[in-house]
Order: C-alpha cells, then sequence, then structure tokens
C-alpha cells in the first residue's frame, strides 16, 4: 500500500467546504484502490491572517515542501480587502506559488456534453463539447516584476512592471508544447507583442523553439483577439500557451464556456512530479458556509493531483468518470442548474461523486 502525504491548506471563503468534499473524494479512491493520503492542514490566507497576524505563516514553503503535494482551497475576502498590498491573502498565493517553483500553471477547460445547456456560447458555434488547456506561466510578468508607488508626471502614481527572462519563456513554453504533443497537436501562443517588449521576446522564444516540435502546430494570437476567438468558436483550440496575467483572464473566460466558474480545476507545477492544485475560481465570499458551492473544480483538481503528481492515472479517470456520471445523472449545483432543476448542496455532490467512484 503507497501512502501520499498531502499538505490542506482549505483557505477562505468557500475554500474549507469544497476542500472537504476533495478529501473525501481522495478518501475514497483510497479505500478502493489501497492507497493511504495523510493530511496535514495549514492556515493560510485570511483565516491565518486572523488566527496568527499573517497571511502567509513563516514555515509555510518548508512545510508544503515536506509533503508530496498540496490541496488548496481559495484565498481572501471582504474582510481582508483593506489590508495593504503585501499583507493581502492573494500576496500569499503568490508567496507560495513563487516558494514552491510552481512555475506551470495547466487549467484544463473541458464542457461536458450534459452541461451543453449551461455553456452560454451558441451551440453552432461549440458543438456538444469543448475540451482544451491553458497553460498559464505562473511566476513571472507583472505579478512578480517591480511594483510600487512613486511621484510622476501628473503626481504620485503607482506602476507593475511586466517582464520575462528568455529562461522563463523557455521553461513554460516546453511545457505547453509538450502538452500539445499529448494532446492534438496544436498550440496558440497568446501575447501583446505588437504593444509589448515582453511580448515579443515571448513570441520570438516560441517561434526558435517550434522547430524542435515538428509535429505541433503553432501559431501566435493577440491577447485581444484570443479573447474573442474564446467566445466565438472555443473549438479552435487545443492547447494555449500564455503569460500570467493573460492567463488569469483567459482561464476565467474559459472556464464560464464550460458552464461555470466552479467547474475548472488547476495544477501548479514545479520541475519534477511535485505540485499545487486548486480550483481556478476564488473564495466565493458571498455563498461561503451556506453548503452550496461547486465543489467539482476541487475534485477535479485532485484528480489532477494523482495524474500529474502520483502518475496514479486509473484513479484519476476514476475521478473524472464520476464527476461525468453525476452531471449525466442530472445532479447540479446551484451554479450549473438549469431552470426547473432543483440544484443539490455541496456536501450532496461530493457524495454523489464517491459513490459513483
Ligand atoms: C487565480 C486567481 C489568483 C491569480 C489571485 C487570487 C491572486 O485569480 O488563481 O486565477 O490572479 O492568479
Ligand atoms: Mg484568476
Amino acid at each position: 500500500m503507497s501512502t501520499y502525504r498531502i499538505a490542506v491548506i482549505p483557505g477562505d471563503g468557500i475554500g474549507p467546504e469544497i476542500v472537504a468534499e476533495a478529501v473525501k473524494v481522495l478518501d475514497k479512491v483510497g479505500a478502493k484502490f489501497g492507497h493511504s493520503f495523510e493530511y496535514t492542514y495549514r492556515l493560510m490566507g485570511g483565516a491565518a491572517y486572523d488566527a496568527v497576524g499573517t497571511c502567509f505563516p513563516e514555515d509555510t514553503v518548508e512545510v508544503c515542501q515536506k509533503h508530496d503535494a498540496v490541496l488548496l482551497g481559495a484565498v481572501g475576502g471582504p474582510k481582508w480587502d483593506s489590508l495593504p498590498g503585501a499583507e493581502r491573502p492573494e500576496k500569499a498565493l503568490l508567496k507560495i506559488r513563487e516558494g514552491l517553483g510552481l512555475y506551470a500553471n495547466l487549467r484544463p477547460a473541458i464542457m461536458h456534453k450534459a452541461l451543453a445547456k449551461a455553456c452560454p456560447i451558441k451551440p453552432e458555434n461549440i458543438g456538444d463539447s469543448m475540451d482544451l488547456m491553458i497553460v498559464r506561466e505562473l511566476t513571472g510578468g507583472i505579478y512578480f516584476g517591480e511594483h510600487g508607488w512613486r511621484e510622476g508626471k501628473y503626481g504620485p502614481e503607482a506602476y507593475d512592471v511586466e517582464r520575462y527572462s528568455e529562461m522563463e519563456i523557455r521553461r513554460i513554453a516546453k511545457v505547453a508544447f509538450n502538452a500539445a504533443m499529448a494532446r492534438g497537436k496544436n498550440l496558440v501562443s497568446v501575447d501583446k507583442a505588437n504593444v509589448l517588449e515582453a511580448s515579443r521576446l515571448w513570441r520570438k522564444i516560441v517561434t526558435e523553439m517550434a522547430a524542435d516540435y515538428p509535429e505541433v502546430t503553432v501559431s501566435h494570437m493577440y491577447v485581444d483577439n484570443a479573447a474573442m476567438q474564446l467566445v466565438y468558436r472555443p473549438n479552435q483550440f487545443d492547447v494555449i500557451l500564455t503569460s500570467n496575467m493573460f492567463g488569469d483572464i483567459l482561464s476565467d473566460e474559459a472556464s464560464m464556456i464550460t458552464g461555470s466558474l466552479g467547474m475548472l480545476p488547476s495544477a501548479s507545477l514545479a520541475d519534477g512530479t511535485f505540485g499545487l492544485y486548486e480550483p481556478s475560481h476564488g473564495s466565493a465570499p458571498d455563498i461561503a458556509g451556506k453548503n452550496i458551492a461547486n465543489p467539482i473544480a476541487t475534485i477535479m483538481s485532485v484528480s489532477m493531483m494523482l495524474r500529474y503528481s502520483f502518475g496514479l492515472e486509473a484513479e484519476a479517470k476514476a475521478i473524472d468518470d464520476a464527476v461525468t456520471a453525476v452531471l449525466d445523472a442530472g445532479l447540479r449545483t446551484g451554479d450549473i442548474a438549469e431552470a426547473g432543476v432543483t440544484p443539490i448542496s455541496t456536501t450532496e455532490m461530493g457524495q454523489a461523486i464517491c459513490d459513483r467512484i
């Protein structure tokens, strides 16, 4: 029997509720396939701020590194919105990504056939399915460039710098090329090379690397056009490679095409097998504590954990298939419920998925 050690950071808002369901699913997988999952619970974000006075307890990175993977819910909420930028819950998220070297963020956007009605795109433009993967650079760009306040031409001003090194572009592009090789062999690199110098470097490196992947069809798209193409014909995409900021925006857009923000999982990977797994959505403070949030993005994130960090493909597929089965059976949380369907709760959705594993 293999044992996997997971650091669990439930976080704020709906975080604890959706993480509890994902843990339930992991335990079911463990029981069925003969693995044991051990959990170490940690505070981060607003919950940590309230408990110990900082959103990012000093030993967070060290503790996570002693585990095989990290499961994270979500952080942030209005209660902590007035904290200075460097102390905010969101900053803790950036620090853990940076501290653990998680530069590659995989965000698969899959529209289940059963959710076609929840998809805002015209059926003739999407067909009955969509399956694309956003590969988002996660530890560089404007999120991590120099930022601050200064005296400018018009008085006090704030600034954030978009910057990328060749090395950072090359390593994330490699992840995207490999993802394309394992999927439909089509890669669209999204940038703003008509305006930004960092994007011109991005495009140059991706173009150079394309020569090493002759089987992959590579094209480049400006981000404004990509945002438009995503709602126009989402099916044209297989793998989208993009920067930190553009990936943040396009992944929310892609998730909505799948029916709800509550459906999009994510894996944040370092070199090797270590990774942090979290839903792409936020802490949804407006619905926190009501047992109505959709746990599917978090549950699909643990499926990614099994696949990418532990190499447990059959186990991952068991979760994916259970999610599909639950949706096919017509079970819906409020965010994906069609008119006339009575939504089920967070815990009922978690249980329904466990029951089908
Ligand atoms: C995400 C989130 C985060 C990001 C925030 C909460 C810092 O929006 O993971 O997409 O911008 O990366
Ligand atoms: Mg986001």
